[in-house]
Order: structure tokens, then C-alpha cells, then sequence
């Protein structure tokens, strides 16, 4: 039996080169070693946007990302995708992990405050759900009893959460939960286009995996690069320039790049030169990705039926975990005692 693994992103938009490099690119790597849950975690939008305009928009996002995974590589027959809010069982688990953790544990994460900074909430002004943010991940995490999540570094804390709330779930009911395991992407984090920090949707520095290939030569072009270069003689600094980071990432020749950033230190090739080979090996790359996404485009309602599948999928399997747990917690008793005796007071 294969381990379970299970990922997934929040439809905050479309995906960018970033979320390739640290995390789709894995994720199709791991397709035949594990069985795959891919979630779309809509409800934890709702946890910094949860207006009604909000909702609406997330809607395009919802098949952009499933557009994104699938033009990249992600295979429907081994990966479940599926809509986290059309599955009833993920709430009610939430509620049900809700009493095994403290508050305190919560309130300590440093991802909370992150998050609320990121989303302009007052500290004074965070929403209970939003607290609550890393409980509903352990609910995703432990619906399909996942061995492996892999995750970026800002969401360690909370498989280590999950780590825990599966354990506590363990001891006080009996064995229903493996303990999972988050898994780090080794890769460093892709800069953004303007060379300040990580490529981020909010900062405005991406380049999208449905970009056209115009749309990226602009942005290579316009790419923040060593601002002592006036002219191309003057020698040029390659660390931490995205330029160089970009070839490293998405340039399979790794001889061409070491030429490149030989020169580019010695002052003898133009930012232009190094540029254009960027952009003609990043649109090599994107190119076949570009020819699934219309792929999936060509045939209307496609995605839809791919989450649509993957969603009922994963409900079964919700299902069962949570019959599972009521059985192991006791607390379906209640009602299956109620229902017995009401029926027999009919029948009277
Ligand atoms: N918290 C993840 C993010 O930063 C999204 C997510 C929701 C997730 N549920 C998950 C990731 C379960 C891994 C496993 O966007």
C-alpha cells in the first residue's frame, strides 16, 4: 500500500513561477510514490476574506488553480483534486479537533501574525476562524489519514500541529490517526522579478504560469538586475540577482549559465544578452505547459469534472474517517440510542 500524501493550495489567484519551484514541481514528482489529495482550500480564504464580493471572486479562482496543477503536470488519474467547502465532514472534524488543542498553542504560532499582517487585520481585530486556520488544516490533513505533507517553511508549524492533534485524538480514543510528517522542498525561494524578496501575487513581481510568451519577454526585460551596470563592460554582480537565479532554476544548461556568470563578473556580456537567453529558455519551458492548458481550455467543463470527481472521491473517503472517529470517540451513541427508542415509541 502506497503512504498517503496529501497538499494543496488556497484559490487566492493564478499561480506563478514561485509556486513551481517550491511546490507544483515536487508535487508531480511524487505523483507515482503516494496516493495524492489535492486540495483547493477554499474555507481557509475565508478565514482573511470572508465578504460575500470575496467569495464570488474566488470562483474563477477555484479552476484557475486546478488549471494551473493540471497544465503542469498533475495527473488526474493519480492525483485527487477536490473543493475542501463541498466536503460537510472537513467542518465537522474542524469542531471536533477544536477541543484538543489550546488556545494558547494557537495564539503562539508566529504564521498567525504573519498572516493577519498580510491580510491589514488589527491584532485586536483577529477573527476567531483565523485562529483557528492551522485546526481546519489539521482536519484536511488527517480526512484522507495522510503520512506526508509537503509544505513551505511558513506551514511547518502547522503539520507539527497536526502531529500533535492526531496524537492527542490517539491517546484519548484509541488508534484512528497515523502520525503525518511534513516534507520541505529543498529548493531556496524564487525572488520576484523586482530582486527584493520571494515572488509574491501581492507585491506585483511575478511571472504567471499563463503567461503569454510577449508577457514574459517584458517582464525579463524590465527585471531588476545589477543597478552598477551602466554598460555591459562594467563587471556585475550575479548573487542574489534574479536574472542568475532564474538561469539557475529554469536553464537546463548549466555549462551556458557558469560561461554566463563568467562573463557577467568580468564585464563582458550585456544584461540584454543574458536576458534574452532567460527568456527564450523560460518560454521553452512554459511552452509545453502552455499546450496542456489548452488542452484542458479546448474541452468545456473538463476541469469542473475532474474536481467534480475528485470531490466526491474524497467525500467517501471523509466519510469513512469520520464514521471512524464517532465510533472510536463515542459519540454517535447518543443519537443511535435516541433514534432506536423514538422509533419503538411509534411503532407502540
Ligand atoms: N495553508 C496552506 C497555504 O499556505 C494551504 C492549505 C490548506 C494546505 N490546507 C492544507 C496545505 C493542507 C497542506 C495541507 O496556502
Amino acid at each position: 500500500m502506497k503512504q498517503v500524501l496529501l497538499t494543496g493550495d488556497r484559490p487566492t489567484g493564478k499561480l506563478h513561477l514561485g509556486h513551481y519551484v517550491g511546490s507544483i514541481r515536487n508535487r508531480v514528482a511524487l505523483q507515482d510514490r503516494f496516493e495524492c489529495y489535492l486540495i483547493i482550500a477554499d474555507l481557509h480564504t475565508l478565514t482573511t476574506r470572508p465578504q460575500k464580493k470575496e467569495i464570488l471572486e474566488m470562483r474563477g479562482h477555484i479552476t484557475d488553480v486546478a488549471l494551473d496543477w493540471l497544465a503542469c503536470g498533475i495527473d488526474p488519474e493519480k492525483s485527487t483534486i477536490y473543493l475542501q467547502s463541498a466536503v460537510p465532514e472537513i467542518y465537522e472534524m474542524n469542531l471536533l479537533f477544536e477541543m484538543l488543542v489550546s488556545l494558547n498553542r494557537l495564539i503562539g504560532l508566529p504564521s498567525l501574525k504573519e498572516m493577519a499582517r498580510n491580510a491589514h487585520i488589527p491584532e485586536e481585530s483577529i477573527p476567531f476562524g483565523l485562529i483557528g486556520y492551522p485546526v481546519l488544516q489539521t482536519a484536511d490533513i488527517l480526512m484522507p489519514r495522510a503520512h506526508v505533507v509537503p509544505v513551505g517553511k511558513d506551514n511547518e508549524a502547522h503539520v507539527e500541529l497536526a502531529r500533535d492533534i492526531a496524537r492527542r485524538f490517539n491517546q484519548y480514543y484509541g488508534e484512528v490517526f497515523p502520525l503525518p510528517e511534513a516534507m520541505l522542498s529543498d529548493t531556496p525561494t524564487l525572488m520576484g522579478t523586482d530582486g527584493k524578496g520571494k515572488m509574491s501575487k501581492s507585491v506585483g513581481n511575478t511571472i504567471f504560469l499563463s503567461d503569454d510568451p510577449k508577457t514574459v519577454e517584458k517582464k525579463v526585460r524590465m527585471m531588476y538586475t545589477d543597478p552598477n551596470r551602466i554598460h555591459a563592460d562594467v563587471p556585475g554582480t550575479v548573487e542574489g540577482n534574479p536574472v542568475f537565479q532564474f538561469h539557475d532554476e529554469f536553464n537546463p544548461n548549466k555549462e551556458e549559465i557558469e560561461e554566463l556568470k563568467k562573463r557577467y563578473r568580468e564585464g563582458k556580456v550585456s544584461d540584454v544578452e543574458v536576458k534574452s537567453r532567460l527568456t527564450e529558455e523560460l518560454n521553452k519551458f512554459l511552452d509545453p505547459i502552455r499546450e496542456r492548458r489548452k488542452e484542458f481550455e479546448g474541452k468545456k467543463g473538463l476541469i469542473e469534472k475532474i474536481i467534480y470527481d475528485g470531490t466526491l472521491k474524497m467525500r467517501e473517503v471523509a466519510q469513512e474517517t469520520v464514521k471512524e472517529m464517532h465510533g472510536a470517540m463515542g459519540i454517535g451513541g447518543s443519537w443511535k440510542k435516541i433514534s432506536r427508542l423514538a422509533r419503538d415509541y411509534c411503532k407502540r
